[in-house]
């Protein structure tokens, strides 16, 4: 994992309304990774993965045998992701142009942790988001885990609008009827991470 880049880069948050362009940078990336407890193996999905700073993260702590699949409907986001990944050397890695609103190109049952990082409060993905969950629960494993990242539901000078954030609970009636149930939840000073595993 390059380090030095991550640590450059934290601390100058963007402080604008908006949507921002990445949430790694509003919370230590290592508590979030800490509470998903990557295995050696694992296959990540980054679903909406940006610039794939989450993306790159867990390619640095899987290793050689885990597997980063990281989507994004942006085609210069994910060439700029497959690049850096690369330059990093990091293998584990492929972006590809995906609308997560669609049907996956995942085979069923083939993903341990599908991750969802400030993607949901969009309005055209909250608005698929029965019809997504349910996709996102046929590609997991039967023990795997949804994690969706959100800004908490507050006023903030940086980030989504506050009337347009979801809040833990916006999250759980969200995934809850496409058969998922709360795992855990892990509080961030601006964000949470909430975990759900297929029931
Ligand atoms: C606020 S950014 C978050 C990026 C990244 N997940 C992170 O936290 O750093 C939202 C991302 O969701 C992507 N997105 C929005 N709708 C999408 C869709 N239907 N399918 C795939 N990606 C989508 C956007 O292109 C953008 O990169």
């Amino acid at each position: 994992m390059n380090h030095q880049r991550h640590r450059q880069c934290r601390g100058t948050t963007p402080v604008r309304k908006g949507y921002g362009p990445t949430s790694f940078w509003l919370q230590d990336p290592k508590a979030v990774f800490d509470h998903l407890a990557l295995q050696e193996g694992t296959v990540f999905v980054d679903a909406g993965c940006g610039a794939g700073e989450y993306s790159l993260f867990a390619a640095g702590l899987l290793g050689e045998k885990g597997r980063v699949i990281a989507l994004d409907t942006v085609k210069t986001s994910i060439e700029q992701l497959n690049v850096l990944a690369l330059e990093e050397g990091k293998t584990n890695v492929t972006g590809h142009v995906c609308d997560i609103t669609a049907p996956l190109p995942l085979e069923t049952g083939s993903v341990d942790v599908l991750m969802l990082s400030t993607v949901l409060h969009i309005k055209s993905v909250r608005d698929q988001a029965e019809s997504m969950f349910s996709e996102f629960r046929r590609a997991l494993r039967p023990d795997g885990m949804l994690a969706v990242l959100e800004c908490k539901k507050e006023e903030a000078n940086f980030g989504p609008p506050l009337h347009s954030r979801l809040s833990a609970e916006d999250v759980e009636a969200l995934a809850a009827p496409c058969g998922f149930e709360k795992h855990s939840e892990l509080l961030l000073e601006h964000t949470y991470l909430a975990c759900f595993q297929p029931r």
